[in-house]
Protein backbone atom coordinates (compact mmCIF):
# COMPACT_ATOMS: atom_id res chain seq x y z
CA UNK A 1 0.00 0.00 0.00
CA UNK A 2 0.80 3.69 -0.60
CA UNK A 3 1.64 5.75 2.21
CA UNK A 4 1.27 9.47 1.38
CA UNK A 5 1.75 12.43 3.74
CA UNK A 6 -1.50 14.21 3.89
CA UNK A 7 -0.01 18.16 4.68
CA UNK A 8 1.88 20.63 2.66
CA UNK A 9 4.49 21.56 5.34
CA UNK A 10 7.73 20.94 3.74
CA UNK A 11 9.83 20.73 6.64
CA UNK A 12 7.69 17.47 7.16
CA UNK A 13 7.42 16.78 4.01
CA UNK A 14 11.29 16.73 3.43
CA UNK A 15 11.73 14.81 6.99
CA UNK A 16 9.32 11.99 5.45
CA UNK A 17 11.09 11.77 1.89
CA UNK A 18 14.55 11.60 3.26
CA UNK A 19 13.42 8.54 5.36
CA UNK A 20 12.05 7.52 2.20
CA UNK A 21 8.85 6.45 3.73
CA UNK A 22 6.35 8.21 1.96
CA UNK A 23 5.24 7.10 -2.25
CA UNK A 24 3.50 10.67 -2.36
CA UNK A 25 1.37 13.65 -1.34
CA UNK A 26 -1.66 15.15 -0.54
CA UNK A 27 -2.91 18.73 0.37
CA UNK A 28 -6.26 20.60 0.52
CA UNK A 29 -7.26 24.37 1.00
CA UNK A 30 -6.93 23.94 4.88
CA UNK A 31 -3.58 22.85 4.82
CA UNK A 32 -2.70 25.20 2.55
CA UNK A 33 -4.09 27.50 4.27
CA UNK A 34 -1.70 26.33 7.56
CA UNK A 35 1.61 26.44 5.37
CA UNK A 36 1.66 29.01 2.49
CA UNK A 37 1.61 32.44 4.84
CA UNK A 38 2.45 35.07 2.43
CA UNK A 39 3.99 32.45 -0.18
CA UNK A 40 2.05 31.76 -3.24
CA UNK A 41 1.03 28.49 -3.12
CA UNK A 42 2.06 27.64 -6.68
CA UNK A 43 5.46 27.86 -5.29
CA UNK A 44 4.83 25.65 -2.68
CA UNK A 45 3.10 22.81 -4.79
CA UNK A 46 6.39 23.14 -7.10
CA UNK A 47 8.57 22.71 -3.97
CA UNK A 48 6.93 19.87 -2.79
CA UNK A 49 7.21 18.10 -6.34
CA UNK A 50 10.37 18.57 -6.63
CA UNK A 51 11.18 17.37 -2.96
CA UNK A 52 8.77 14.12 -3.13
CA UNK A 53 8.96 11.39 -6.08
CA UNK A 54 5.20 10.54 -6.64
CA UNK A 55 2.14 12.29 -6.99
CA UNK A 56 1.11 15.23 -5.03
CA UNK A 57 -2.63 16.07 -5.17
CA UNK A 58 -3.12 20.06 -5.12
CA UNK A 59 -7.17 21.13 -5.13
CA UNK A 60 -8.82 23.50 -7.22
CA UNK A 61 -11.43 25.76 -5.12
CA UNK A 62 -13.71 26.53 -8.51
CA UNK A 63 -17.07 24.85 -8.08
CA UNK A 64 -18.08 25.30 -11.43
CA UNK A 65 -16.89 22.84 -14.08
CA UNK A 66 -14.98 25.35 -16.47
CA UNK A 67 -13.20 27.03 -13.94
CA UNK A 68 -12.24 23.52 -12.57
CA UNK A 69 -10.98 22.77 -15.47
CA UNK A 70 -8.99 26.09 -16.16
CA UNK A 71 -7.59 25.55 -12.35
CA UNK A 72 -6.87 22.49 -12.68
CA UNK A 73 -4.71 22.58 -16.02
CA UNK A 74 -2.87 25.34 -14.46
CA UNK A 75 -2.35 23.07 -11.42
CA UNK A 76 -1.36 20.43 -13.79
CA UNK A 77 1.05 22.39 -15.69
CA UNK A 78 3.23 23.30 -12.41
CA UNK A 79 5.05 19.38 -12.56
CA UNK A 80 4.15 16.11 -13.87
CA UNK A 81 3.75 14.79 -9.85
CA UNK A 82 0.74 17.05 -9.48
CA UNK A 83 -3.01 15.37 -9.31
CA UNK A 84 -5.94 17.44 -9.62
CA UNK A 85 -8.20 17.15 -6.95
CA UNK A 86 -11.62 17.89 -7.35
CA UNK A 87 -14.49 17.78 -4.95
CA UNK A 88 -17.09 15.29 -5.31
CA UNK A 89 -19.97 16.92 -6.75
CA UNK A 90 -21.64 17.31 -10.68
CA UNK A 91 -19.58 19.20 -11.71
CA UNK A 92 -16.46 17.95 -10.21
CA UNK A 93 -17.14 14.77 -11.70
CA UNK A 94 -17.67 16.72 -15.30
CA UNK A 95 -14.86 18.33 -14.37
CA UNK A 96 -12.70 14.90 -13.84
CA UNK A 97 -13.78 13.49 -17.14
CA UNK A 98 -12.37 16.66 -18.96
CA UNK A 99 -9.37 16.48 -17.38
CA UNK A 100 -8.90 12.98 -17.57
CA UNK A 101 -9.59 13.14 -21.57
CA UNK A 102 -6.72 15.86 -21.29
CA UNK A 103 -4.07 13.10 -19.82
CA UNK A 104 -4.48 14.72 -16.43
CA UNK A 105 -4.68 12.70 -13.31
CA UNK A 106 -7.13 13.33 -10.82
CA UNK A 107 -8.26 12.63 -7.22
CA UNK A 108 -11.57 12.75 -6.74
CA UNK A 109 -12.32 14.07 -3.27
CA UNK A 110 -14.47 14.29 -0.26
CA UNK A 111 -16.32 11.08 -0.76
CA UNK A 112 -18.51 9.76 1.65
CA UNK A 113 -20.62 7.01 0.42
CA UNK A 114 -20.24 4.16 -1.91
CA UNK A 115 -22.54 5.37 -4.92
CA UNK A 116 -20.12 8.49 -4.95
CA UNK A 117 -16.97 6.31 -4.95
CA UNK A 118 -18.98 4.44 -8.05
CA UNK A 119 -19.68 7.12 -9.72
CA UNK A 120 -16.15 8.50 -9.29
CA UNK A 121 -14.56 5.53 -10.94
CA UNK A 122 -17.04 5.76 -13.70
CA UNK A 123 -15.85 9.15 -14.19
CA UNK A 124 -12.35 8.05 -14.91
CA UNK A 125 -10.85 9.35 -11.61
CA UNK A 126 -7.10 7.93 -10.58
CA UNK A 127 -7.82 8.25 -6.92
CA UNK A 128 -10.92 8.44 -5.19
CA UNK A 129 -10.03 9.60 -1.43
CA UNK A 130 -13.27 8.51 1.40
CA UNK A 131 -12.89 10.60 4.14
CA UNK A 132 -12.95 7.15 6.90
CA UNK A 133 -12.19 9.83 10.42
CA UNK A 134 -14.96 12.12 9.56
CA UNK A 135 -17.33 9.09 8.80
CA UNK A 136 -16.75 8.10 12.09
CA UNK A 137 -17.09 11.77 13.70
CA UNK A 138 -20.77 10.96 12.94
CA UNK A 139 -20.65 7.65 14.49
CA UNK A 140 -20.48 6.15 11.56
CA UNK A 141 -18.01 3.52 10.50
CA UNK A 142 -15.72 4.99 7.58
CA UNK A 143 -13.97 1.65 7.57
CA UNK A 144 -16.82 -0.29 6.23
CA UNK A 145 -16.89 2.31 3.07
CA UNK A 146 -13.64 1.20 2.36
CA UNK A 147 -14.36 -2.43 2.23
CA UNK A 148 -17.23 -1.42 0.37
CA UNK A 149 -15.75 0.36 -2.32
CA UNK A 150 -12.81 -2.48 -2.95
CA UNK A 151 -15.74 -4.83 -3.08
CA UNK A 152 -17.59 -2.89 -6.18
CA UNK A 153 -14.56 -1.58 -7.91
CA UNK A 154 -13.23 -5.05 -7.74
CA UNK A 155 -16.88 -6.37 -8.94
CA UNK A 156 -15.83 -4.18 -11.74
CA UNK A 157 -12.69 -3.90 -12.44
CA UNK A 158 -12.27 0.01 -12.45
CA UNK A 159 -8.80 1.02 -12.15
CA UNK A 160 -9.56 3.39 -10.01
CA UNK A 161 -7.23 3.66 -6.80
CA UNK A 162 -8.83 3.98 -3.34
CA UNK A 163 -6.87 6.14 -1.39
CA UNK A 164 -8.27 6.60 1.86
CA UNK A 165 -7.62 10.07 3.90
CA UNK A 166 -9.08 11.41 6.99
CA UNK A 167 -7.08 9.14 8.52
CA UNK A 168 -6.66 9.70 12.60
CA UNK A 169 -4.98 6.83 14.29
CA UNK A 170 -2.51 3.92 13.37
CA UNK A 171 -5.92 1.22 13.11
CA UNK A 172 -7.36 3.58 10.13
CA UNK A 173 -3.56 2.20 8.52
CA UNK A 174 -3.73 -1.17 9.85
CA UNK A 175 -7.85 -1.75 8.98
CA UNK A 176 -6.84 0.35 5.66
CA UNK A 177 -3.97 -2.73 4.59
CA UNK A 178 -6.41 -5.56 5.97
CA UNK A 179 -8.84 -4.20 3.37
CA UNK A 180 -6.55 -3.89 0.33
CA UNK A 181 -6.60 -0.20 0.01
CA UNK A 182 -4.28 1.12 -2.73
CA UNK A 183 -2.97 3.98 -1.17
CA UNK A 184 -3.52 5.68 3.01
CA UNK A 185 -2.98 9.38 3.49
CA UNK A 186 -1.72 10.57 6.93
CA UNK A 187 -0.50 13.26 8.99
CA UNK A 188 2.62 13.71 9.86
CA UNK A 189 1.81 12.22 13.54
CA UNK A 190 0.23 9.18 12.40
CA UNK A 191 2.98 8.36 10.13
CA UNK A 192 5.68 8.62 13.00
CA UNK A 193 3.04 6.52 15.07
CA UNK A 194 3.28 3.78 12.45
CA UNK A 195 6.90 3.54 13.15
CA UNK A 196 7.31 3.77 17.21
CA UNK A 197 7.11 0.55 19.36
CA UNK A 198 7.56 0.99 23.18
CA UNK A 199 8.89 -2.62 23.32
CA UNK A 200 11.16 -1.57 20.35
CA UNK A 201 12.50 0.96 22.80
CA UNK A 202 12.88 -0.86 25.68
CA UNK A 203 14.36 -3.24 23.61
CA UNK A 204 16.99 -1.39 22.38
CA UNK A 205 17.36 0.39 25.79
CA UNK A 206 18.77 -2.94 27.18
CA UNK A 207 20.50 -4.21 24.28
CA UNK A 208 23.08 -1.01 24.85
CA UNK A 209 22.75 -1.02 27.95
CA UNK A 210 24.34 -5.03 28.17
CA UNK A 211 27.01 -4.09 25.29
CA UNK A 212 28.37 -1.00 27.51
CA UNK A 213 28.83 -3.60 30.39
CA UNK A 214 30.92 -5.95 27.80
CA UNK A 215 32.87 -2.70 27.03
CA UNK A 216 34.36 -3.22 23.38
CA UNK A 217 33.99 -1.16 20.57
CA UNK A 218 32.27 -2.95 16.95
O1 LIG B 1 -6.84 15.74 2.83
C1 LIG B 1 -8.10 15.25 3.11
C2 LIG B 1 -8.28 14.61 4.47
O2 LIG B 1 -7.26 13.71 4.73
C3 LIG B 1 -8.63 15.53 5.59
O3 LIG B 1 -8.56 14.94 6.86
O4 LIG B 1 -8.54 15.08 9.33
O5 LIG B 1 -9.30 17.06 7.98
O6 LIG B 1 -10.71 15.03 8.17
P1 LIG B 1 -9.31 15.57 8.16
Amino acid sequence: MKIFLDTADLDQIRRAADANLIDGITTNPSLMMQAAGQRDPREIFLEICKTVDGPVSAEVIAIDKNNMLAEGRRLAKIHDNIVVKVPLTEDGLRACRGLRSEGIRVNVTLCFSVTQAHLAAKAGASFISPFVGRVDDISGEGMDLIGQIRQVYDNYAFETEILVASIRHPQHVVQSLLLGADCATMPPKVLYQLLKHPLTDLGLSAFLADWEKLGKEL
